[in-house]
C-alpha cells in the first residue's frame, strides 16, 4: 500500500470529543428544533472560543436513552449528560471541557446508560 492512500487527522491537540443527539430521524429525548438549537450552539461556542482543534463535535442520530434530551456524551470519559440545552452546553462547556469537572447535576447514572449497552 502506498503511503499516500492512508488517511489520516490530527488528533494532537483533541482533548475531548462530545457527541449529541440531534436532527433525529424519530425524535424521543426531546424535539428535533430543540436538539438542532442545541447543536447550532454547540457549534457556535466552540468556534467563538477557538477550541475546534480541542475539542471534536459529532451530531448522534440517537444515543440510545431517549428520554430528558438532548443527550450528550463527552469522551474520553464517557460522561453522559441530559437536558443539554444552550444554558446547559454552555456549563458542560466552561466546567467540563475547559475546567475538568464534570456538571454533576445534569450527569446521568452509569446504571441508566449501562441499561442500553
Ligand atoms: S432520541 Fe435522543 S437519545 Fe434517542
Amino acid at each position: 500500500m502506498h503511503e499516500n492512500n492512508m488517511l489520516s487527522i490530527n488528533t494532537s491537540e483533541m482533548q475531548h470529543h462530545i457527541f449529541l443527539c440531534c436532527d433525529q430521524t424519530k425524535p424521543k429525548c426531546c424535539s428535533k428544533e430543540c436538539g438542532i438549537a442545541s447543536w447550532e450552539y454547540l457549534k457556535r461556542r466552540i468556534k467563538e472560543l477557538e477550541l475546534e482543534t480541542k475539542i471534536f463535535r459529532t451530531k448522534a442520530n440517537c444515543l440510545r436513552v431517549c428520554a430528558q434530551g438532548p443527550i450528550a456524551v463527552v469522551y474520553p470519559e464517557g460522561i453522559w449528560y441530559h437536558s443539554c440545552s444552550p444554558s446547559v452546553l454552555e456549563k458542560i462547556l466552561q466546567e467540563h471541557l475547559i475546567g475538568g469537572e464534570y456538571v454533576k447535576e445534569y450527569v446521568i447514572s452509569q446504571e441508566k446508560t449501562n441499561k442500553h449497552g
